[in-house]
C-alpha cells in the first residue's frame, strides 16, 4: 500500500520530472479497480477509450461514446483519493474544432469529477489545447500513434516520423498541455522529445527514457483475450487464475460440495 496521501496535481507531476522520479499511469474503468490502483500508489488513473476494446469487445476505440466516457469517468473519479484522474475525449469529440471540444471537455469535467482530459493530436490541436487550458481544463496531448486515427495511419504501427513527433510534442507544450503522452514511437525519438520538453512525457511503447509509463491495466494483469502488443509487460496471468477458480467452482457445485454446512444458514 502507498503511504503518500497528498493528491497528485499538475505541480507534483512537474516536480517529479525535475527530480527524475518516474510517473506511473494505468488505465481504470470502474470503481473497484480504480480503488485498488489508487491504494497501490499509481499516480495517474486514465479512463482511456481503450475501454471500447477491453470492456466492450470492439476492434478499435472509435465506437466509444461520450456517454460511455462520462459513465466510466464518474466511477473512477469516485474511487480516486490520491491519484489524478484523466478522461479521454472519445472520437470524434476531440476533433470537432475549438468550441465543440471545449464544450465536451467542460461537460466531462463537470459530470465525472476528473482533473484533466486527454486529447489525441499535437500541432493541429494547438488552438484547441490553448482554449481548453485557458478555460481551466488541464490537457494531456496524445501524440505518436493516435488510435482514433488508426485507419488514416494504416494500422497500429510504430510512428517513425521524428520531425512530426517533435513538432507535435513542442506545439502541445507551447499551447499549455501539462503532459505529452507518446504511443508507439522508437525509444531514441521518445528520449529526444523527453529531453526537449519541460512538461513530463508518458510513454506507451516508447521506451524507458520517458518521464513516466502507462499501460492498459488489463494487459498488464494478463486479462486480455486477444493480441498483446510487444511493449506490454504481463506481470501476472489473471485469465488463467480466473479460469482455474471458475473450474473449481463449477466442479464443487456439480458434485454438491458447495455450499458446505458452514456456508449455509440453519
Ligand atoms: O485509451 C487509452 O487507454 C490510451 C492508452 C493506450 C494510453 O490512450
Amino acid at each position: 500500500m502507498a503511504t503518500e496521501k497528498r493528491p497528485v496535481t499538475i505541480a507534483s507531476l512537474s516536480k517529479m520530472k525535475k527530480r527524475g522520479e518516474r510517473i506511473t499511469m494505468l488505465t481504470a474503468y470502474d470503481f473497484t479497480m480504480a480503488t485498488i490502483l489508487d491504494q497501490a500508489g499509481v499516480d495517474v488513473l486514465l479512463v482511456g477509450d481503450t475501454l471500447g476494446m477491453v470492456l466492450q469487445g470492439h476492434l478499435t476505440t472509435i465506437p466509444v461514446t461520450l456517454r460511455d466516457m462520462i459513465y466510466h469517468g464518474r466511477l473512477v473519479a469516485k474511487a480516486a483519493k490520491r491519484a489524478m484522474v484523466v478522461v479521454d475525449l472519445p472520437f470524434p469529440h476531440g476533433q470537432l474544432g475549438v468550441q465543440k471540444t471545449l464544450q465536451v471537455s467542460a461537460r466531462i469535467m463537470k459530470q465525472t469529477g476528473c482533473q484533466a482530459v486527454k486529447l489525441e493530436g499535437g500541432a493541429e490541436q494547438a488552438e484547441t489545447i490553448a482554449a481548453l487550458v485557458s478555460a481551466g481544463i488541464p490537457v494531456i496531448a496524445h501524440v505518436g500513434l493516435r488510435p482514433q486515427s488508426v485507419h488514416a495511419l494504416g494500422g497500429y504501427r510504430v510512428q517513425r516520423d521524428a520531425d512530426r513527433l517533435e513538432r507535435d510534442a513542442l506545439a502541445a507544450q507551447a499551447a499549455g498541455a501539462f503532459s505529452v503522452l507518446m504511443e508507439c514511437v522508437p525509444r531514441d525519438l521518445a528520449k529526444q522529445v523527453t529531453e526537449r520538453l519541460n512538461v513530463p512525457t508518458i510513454g506507451i511503447g516508447a521506451g524507458p527514457e520517458c518521464d513516466g509509463q502507462v499501460l492498459v491495466t488489463h494487459d498488464m494483469l494478463g486479462l486480455t483475450l486477444g493480441h498483446v502488443p510487444k511493449f506490454v509487460r504481463q506481470l501476472t496471468n489473471l485469465t488463467g487464475q480466473v479460469q482455474q477458480a471458475v473450474a473449481e467452482y463449477r466442479q464443487s457445485v456439480r458434485d454438491g460440495s458447495f455450499p458446505s454446512a458452514e456456508e449455509s444458514f440453519e
